[in-house]
């Protein structure tokens, strides 16, 4: 067994690098399952200080690494000696091939004397070693995982590495490149030696940063579903209040979810962003929650007018829904405003505070619309629905003094909102959906495809 002579520079450098990069490796999703860069160091380790050096070499890296990670001795000892084997096999192979150690292709003293069908004889040679390498660590790794989760070896395999061996075989040729460095500083004296360091280390940092970046996009990807499920539970709790509210007004059954429909159209028809329409839609939804107060059960169920008082007592109601509304806290601000200033007119004339024009919110002048557009398009006990025309002249009827001109104008001319109006049963009891699914989309796109796919050397986690 042929083998260079032991270079104490080459054996420190490596034990440094190995040493880094089993630190800084990155987390296998697939499994329970590690991988890095550190193969390409195992291989370049071999290549440079032959068989028994480099397998020893890698040993001890593994060694120290399961060391700093407190793994059991059982773990330990598979690790340390499935690495001692991959790589004393590996090279044993390259040996046997006829490779020299290190490849004389990849030595700037002799390189340019090496015919060309020579160095791609020697390529081959370390190409079918470094499959070697992969095969022996892949199958012993993936053999533990599988004894250990009652599967099959084989499908364990196929699923945990046959994807990735095309990448690490040909990130293994930057072992080539490693050595080639190594060689070119070592024939260096005194501090430019160091260069080869110089070169390596930042290689590594930027791996480690990879590493840190693949863990960000899981924290991304985890406050995603968390959001989703947020986001889920409010709207379930919504419809629930909404429909505990309409269950004591058989009249208006559904209303809030058609005021939600309606205005949701005019504010499309507006060409209103995504997350102002989504809030409006919630406003419109929750406009009259308040109603669930015990306060206005009566009021609701009674057959005739209301008095002055009972009016009073009713005209409390926007207060009382924002008062609600304000409970979630993502509906603070906008929407609860919306909510509250949903019977104001733009005349002044409205309640709870008499803000008029432009001071009350865009959302409450469109849901004031969408809402008196409901209660003219539905049946009550007092009238039945009224047709298009008479909406249309009432709503004209309003500009001015109970609504905003230009939403009325809008409204009137709508497409959307005409076949609505013309249709009442057409109008969906709508819920508002999240149209911002994603909050961090962008980032985890961009992380996903910084990451590099090298995963199919490993270790026993
Ligand atoms: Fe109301």
């Amino acid at each position: 067994m042929a083998g260079p002579e032991l270079n104490l520079w080459a054996l420190g450098s490596l034990l440094l690098i190995g040493c880094l990069l089993e630190v800084s490796r990155t987390q296998n999703k697939s499994g329970g399952l590690t991988g890095s860069l550190v193969f390409v160091f195992h291989l370049a380790g071999g290549l440079i200080l032959g068989v028994f050096w480099g397998a020893l070499t890698s040993g001890v890296v593994k060694a120290i690494a399961q060391t700093i990670d407190r793994s059991s001795w059982i773990k330990a000892t598979f690790n340390v000696s499935e690495r001692i084997l991959s790589v004393g096999l590996t090279f044993l192979v390259y040996s046997a091939l006829g490779g020299s150690f290190p490849p004389s292709f990849v030595d700037p003293a002799i390189s340019r004397q090496i015919p060309f069908n020579v160095a791609l004889l020697e390529i081959g040679i370390f190409l079918i070693s470094a499959l070697v390498y992969f095969v022996t660590n892949s199958v012993a790794v993936n053999a533990v995982v599988a004894l250990a989760s009652e599967r099959p070896i084989l499908s364990t395999w196929r699923a945990n590495t046959v994807w990735v061996l095309g990448y690490d075989l040909a990130a293994s040729t930057l072992a080539l490149l490693v050595t080639w460095l190594f060689l070119l500083s070592n024939d260096s004296e005194g501090i430019t030696r160091l260069a080869f360091l110089g070169v390596v280390l930042p290689l590594i940092m930027a791996r480690h940063i990879y590493g840190k970046l693949n863990g960000l996009e899981e924290v991304y990807k985890e406050l995603d579903r968390a959001y989703e499920e947020l986001e889920q539970n409010v709207r379930e709790q919504l419809a629930m209040m909404v429909k505990a509210i309409e269950a004591r007004d058989p009249y208006t059954s559904g209303h809030s979810r058609r005021v939600c429909g309606l205005s949701s159209a005019i504010a499309r028809d507006l060409g209103l962003n995504p997350e102002e329409i989504e809030q409006i839609e919630n406003a419109a939804l929750l406009h009259d929650v308040g109603k669930i107060h015990e306060e206005f059960a009566p009021l609701l169920q009674k057959e005739g007018k209301l008095t002055d008082e009972e009016w009073t007592v009713m005209k409390t109601h926007s207060i009382r829904s924002a008062e609600l509304v304000s409970l979630f806290s993502r509906f603070q601000g906008y929407v609860v405003a919306c909510v509250r200033h949903h019977h104001e007119r733009w005349d002044g004339r409205g309640y709870p505070d008499e803000i008029s024009g432009e001071a009350i919110p865009l959302g409450a002048r469109i849901i004031a619309i969408a809402d008196t557009i409901d209660a003219m398009t539905t049946n009550r006990p007092y009238r039945n629905a009224l047709p298009l025309e008479v909406v249309l002249s009432e709503l004209n009827k309003g500009r001015n003094t109970q609504f905003d001109e230009t939403l009325v104008e809008l409204t009137v001319n709508s497409v959307t909102v005409r076949r609505l109006i013309a249709d009442p049963s057409s109008i969906p009891e709508y819920l508002p959906q999240s149209r911002s699914r994603s909050r961090h989309g962008g980032n985890s796109r961009s992380l996903r495809s910084a990451t590099p796919p090298f995963r199919a050397a490993g270790d026993v986690q």
